[in-house]
């Protein structure tokens, strides 16, 4: 028995669509979703008909329970006011536009649905088997993941909400974020995500579907609902620009931008830094970290480790503007590091900060960067300068909703 399992559909009927058929094409008998049919985009109620007309079997995200009931709210669980700000914009433009028709059918929906499949018991959730807007996130401590799988009990746990994809197994337990097909995970290509699951005699064998759809189409509905750039550009570019707050360091490193524009005072203050930090793009309510007084638009990497046409490749897709050769001998030239400079290296990455001050704990670590892995390593570096940001309180660490 092959399924196929998607969430998030955010109001965006066209890659529901090509789900359907990419699904049906690869031999999936079963089609579910997960929840949160509205959001995001600007066209909640085509959903519906595409939804029933596939048979595609549904529980309810905290989106349709909210819609349903025509709350004040999403119930994302988002705790910083800038990522409730624009959920707010999502929720209010989901239910002016969602029938009261379509928002009883989603009242109908359960919150989670429990099936044996040729011997394996399937639990298909939202959020967690904790609560239906719980934040799932791959990066959670192994005793977080543990209480999640012990209060379900299931053989596979299937859950979205978070918006990112990821799958591992817990001892007998498999489970799967399947992502979102509503909008791009955060990784640079506006393809989205659904997972599919082989399950035979008690074992479930599951894959990520990596998902093209007309984003195009998707983007235009936007624009011409008047929908914010920010949303359009997450659906065109693949990386998240609204909602940053709640992603945990491990997850926030692997995207394009990590602040929003309203914390770069309060970084420069507290980092004792005077600036300038230049916005990339002021359309965006978000910056990168890379490029900025507290990271380097550049790199020096060890003669050892070379200016190889992959590494080159990773740093550009990491951000990184220009890979320059350290001289063993010589070191960086400390007449270039009026900025904070990164070395990668086989041992990791160390700081040289010359003149200039130095913006944070000058930690040094990581693992050996190789030929293939200067992205990996970059944002390793990000995650160490976002955990200390959390810890000195200049950043707000997420704060997890279990209900
Ligand atoms: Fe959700």
């Amino acid at each position: 028995m092959r399924i196929a399992v998607c969430g998030g559909v955010y109001s965006n009927p066209y890659a529901l669509a090509s789900f359907c058929e990419d699904a049906r094409a690869r031999g999936a008998q079963r089609l579910y979703c997960l929840g949160d049919l509205g959001g995001y985009g600007a066209e909640p109620e085509p959903v519906w008909p595409l939804l029933t007309d596939n048979d595609v079997v549904c529980v309810a995200g905290n989106y349709d329970v909210a819609i349903a009931a025509g709350g004040a709210d999403c119930g994302c669980g988002y705790r910083d006011p800038r990522d409730q700000q624009y959920a707010q914009i999502m929720y209010d433009h989901t239910l002016a536009h969602t029938s009261r028709r379509f928002a009883a059918w989603m009242g109908e929906l359960p919150t989670e649905r429990r099936e044996t499949i040729h011997g394996c018991e399937v639990h298909f959730v939202h959020g967690s088997p904790l609560a239906n807007n719980d934040f799932w996130w791959e990066s959670l401590p192994d005793e977080a993941h543990a209480a999640r799988v012990a209060s379900s009990g299931a053989d596979v746990i299937l859950a979205t909400h978070s918006g990112l994809p990821w799958i591992r197994r817990f001892g007998q337990t498999l489970v799967v974020n399947v992502g979102v097909i509503g909008r791009p995970a955060n990784d640079g290509t506006p393809r989205v995500c659904y997972a599919l699951l082989d399950i035979d005699h008690g074992r479930a064998a599951p894959r990520l579907v990596s998902l093209a759809y007309d984003w195009r189409a998707q983007a235009r509905s936007m624009r011409e609902a008047g929908l914010p750039e920010a949303f359009v550009s997450t659906n065109e570019t693949g990386w998240w620009t609204t909602c940053l707050e709640i992603l945990p360091t491990e997850e926030r490193s692997r995207g394009r931008y990590h602040v929003y524009d309203s914390s770069v005072p309060e970084l420069l203050t507290a980092t004792g830094h005077p600036g300038p930090w230049p916005d990339p793009d002021p359309h965006l309510p978000v910056r990168p970290l890379v490029g900025s007084p507290l990271f380097p638009s550049r790199v020096w990497v060890e003669k050892s480790v070379g200016r190889a046409p992959a590494l080159l490749a990773g740093a550009a897709a990491a951000g990184i503007a220009e890979v320059r050769e350290l001289d063993d001998a010589h070191g960086a030239d400390p007449d270039t590091m009026a900025l904070p400079e990164l070395t990668l290296g086989e041992k990791g990455w160390r700081w040289h900060y010359g003149d200039g001050a130095a913006p944070l704990d000058p930690t040094e670590g990581g693992q050996p960067v190789g030929r293939e892995d200067v992205a990996g390593a970059v944002r390793a570096v990000v995650r160490s300068l976002l955990a200390q940001l959390q810890t000195s309180g200049t950043l707000t660490p997420p704060r997890y909703c279990v209900g």
